[in-house]
């Protein structure tokens, strides 16, 4: 996993819950570099996954609502640090269908060890798309997450169902525009 993930969600945490619950999670036994991280590293997507659900249980909360939560606030990060992706003139479901074609292939041209998922992406009518997350990482609530933070930034208002398909691997999204 690139740092970037983990040092962003870091600051999330710093940011919404406090410097003094950023530095426990450092803390936490099992973590690869021993609690550095830097956000031109590559570091196992376990960390990731320790750093998360030791907040998730220290907030008494799913694994998932964190991971949701995580996406869309990093989705912000994203049209800051990448402005090259975001074209205002493109529209939602545009964006969306670029990000396996265009945004994520060029990720891998940038970072050649990141770990990306695929989307399987079809617009079923103007107001509906499905998205379809195939991943061994199953981070589909990461997924929810940075599509709801997408709708944000192209000011739409959307309804989003997910069904998983395959014990997190395989996950469907049904996104409704408001
Ligand atoms: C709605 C839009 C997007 C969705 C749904 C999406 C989805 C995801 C997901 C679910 C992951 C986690 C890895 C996995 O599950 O296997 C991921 C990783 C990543 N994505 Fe995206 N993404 C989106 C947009 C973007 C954009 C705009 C950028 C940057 C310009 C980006 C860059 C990355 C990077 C750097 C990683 C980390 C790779 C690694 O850790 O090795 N994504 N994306």
């Amino acid at each position: 996993m690139k740092g970037v993930v983990i040092t962003q969600f870091l600051e999330m945490v710093e940011e919404r819950y406090g410097m003094d619950v950023a530095d426990q999670l450092l803390q936490s036994d099992g973590l690869s570099t021993h609690g550095v991280f830097t956000s031109v590293g590559t570091y196992p997507h376990t960390d990731a996954v320790l750093l998360m659900s030791t907040l998730a249980r220290r907030r008494n909360t799913a694994l998932g609502a964190i991971l949701q939560e995580y996406g869309e606030y990093l989705f912000g990060y994203f049209t800051t640090q990448y402005p090259v992706f975001f074209n205002e003139n493109a529209s939602f479901f545009d964006f969306l269908l670029s990000v396996e074609e265009v945004i994520h292939p060029e990720v891998l041209k940038l970072y050649p060890d990141a770990q990306l998922p695929r989307f399987q992406s079809e617009l079923i009518n103007e107001q509906t798309m499905r998205m379809v997350y195939l991943s061994d990482r199953c981070m589909g609530p990461f997924a929810h997450g940075l599509i709801l933070g997408c709708a944000v930034y192209f000011n739409v208002g959307v309804r989003i169902a997910s069904r998983d398909l395959d014990n997190g691997r395989k996950v469907e999204f049904i996104i409704q525009l408001d």
